[in-house]
């Protein structure tokens, strides 16, 4: 199989643990023989940086002719201590989701069972948790119109949603449903938003398509809470922008770390994978971050966008026996973790690779 991957590694530790990303593919691409041509381009506080724009032309263009694009993180701290900024790196990524129609957002809490000491949860709430999230990513308070009156008074950002925008993420959520539990949660807050009110009946309205699919509606606030209570009633959970963004944090703790989850967003064109970590400024270029998430990226791109379902596997298997074998970065060790078992980036990334033959 031939493909172009489009690699942007953003800000921060983006470029470290893109790296590993990419090496992986690499590799993937020797064992099954296939063909990945690899570009790159610039996002963010490194593109607003060399041209002033977080998105400029020439990514976007790359982006869309892209088959698949592997992204590392966004966003600078000079930035989220000056709110009166007007060019943001954070603008990038969404112009990029826009532009490229990524309207749902996968986010799979993958639970590996060597991890389960990492989490600040407990142990016996934690195992057996298996959670998809569907998270709309084009639509709501994210993309309304904002304002800010003239007196610096007041300030206001519309939330807003179309019938359309939710059917057919609602629908991608519904099918993935139906090949997993054959459960889903829609999470909304319909006793107090419209929005809500309107996604919730489309989501009803669906649900009597999907009768195979145990179809529950849960208020914001209760799942946030329902999450650490007990994670495994879940299977695949649907919502919408701003909820699903901070759900999803909440619930990389399942995982033990943000350092290990993966996203995919698709909509109708190229697919755009990335970690849902963030820049990490304080520890970028230390050779301390956790490359996984970009490597489980690789992993959904493999599967998602490309429909190589062993590929994508042996990339799973390869973390998965590299945690087996104790491996582990600062993120995910603990105070049982003995120090010579507690690798940086580049050795991490060697010994996945080395788990792939
Ligand atoms: C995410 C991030 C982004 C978001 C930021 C960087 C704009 O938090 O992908 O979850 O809010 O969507
Ligand atoms: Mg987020």
């Amino acid at each position: 199989m031939k493909k172009n991957i489009l690699v942007i590694p953003g800000d921060g530790i983006g470029q470290e643990v893109t790296t590993w990303g990419k090496k992986v593919l690499e590799k993937i691409a020797e064992k099954y023989n296939h063909e990945f041509a690899f570009d790159e381009a610039i996002m963010g506080h490194a593109a607003i940086e060399v041209t002033g724009n977080p998105l400029p032309d020439e990514t976007l263009e790359k982006a869309k002719a892209s088959d698949a694009i592997l992204f590392g993180a966004i966003g600078h701290i000079k930035y989220d201590n000056d709110p009166t900024a007007k060019v943001r790196p954070e603008q990038g990524l969404l112009k990029i989701r826009k532009e490229l129609g990524l309207y749902a957002n996968l986010r799979p809490i993958l639970l590996f069972d060597e991890l389960l000491d990492a989490s600040s949860l407990k142990p016996e709430i934690l195992k057996g948790t298996d959670i998809l999230f569907f998270r709309e990513l084009t639509g709501d308070v994210y993309f309304g119109e904002k304002k800010r009156s003239e007196d610096n008074n007041f300030a206001s950002d519309l939330m807003n949603y179309n019938r359309y925008e939710v059917e057919r993420i609602a629908r991608k959520a519904f099918e993935a449903a139906r090949t997993r539990g054959k459960k889903l949660c829609s999470v909304d807050k319909a006793n107090v938003l419209e929005t809500s009110r309107l996604w919730r009946e489309v989501v009803q309205e669906l649900a009597k398509e999907y009768s195979d699919v145990e179809t529950e509606h849960m208020f914001i606030d209760n799942a946030a809470m329902q999450l650490v209570k007990n994670p495994k009633k879940f299977d695949v959970v649907l919502t919408a922008n701003l909820f699903g963004d901070i759900l999803t944090d909440e619930a990389s703790q399942i995982a033990g770390s943000m350092g290990m989850l993966a996203s995919a967003s698709i909509g109708d064109g190229t697919g755009f994978f990335e970690p849902i970590h963030g820049s990490a400024h304080d520890i970028a270029g230390q050779n301390k971050a956790n490359p996984l998430a970009s490597i489980l990226s690789v992993a959904l791109m493999l599967d998602i966008s490309f429909g190589l379902q062993e590929e994508a596997k042996t990339v799973t298997t390869a973390v998965a026996d590299t945690l087996k074998a104790g491996w582990r970065t600062g993120d995910i060790a603990n105070a049982q973790t003995p120090a010579d078992k507690i690798l940086g980036t580049v050795e991490m990334g060697e010994k996945v690779l080395a788990f792939i033959n």
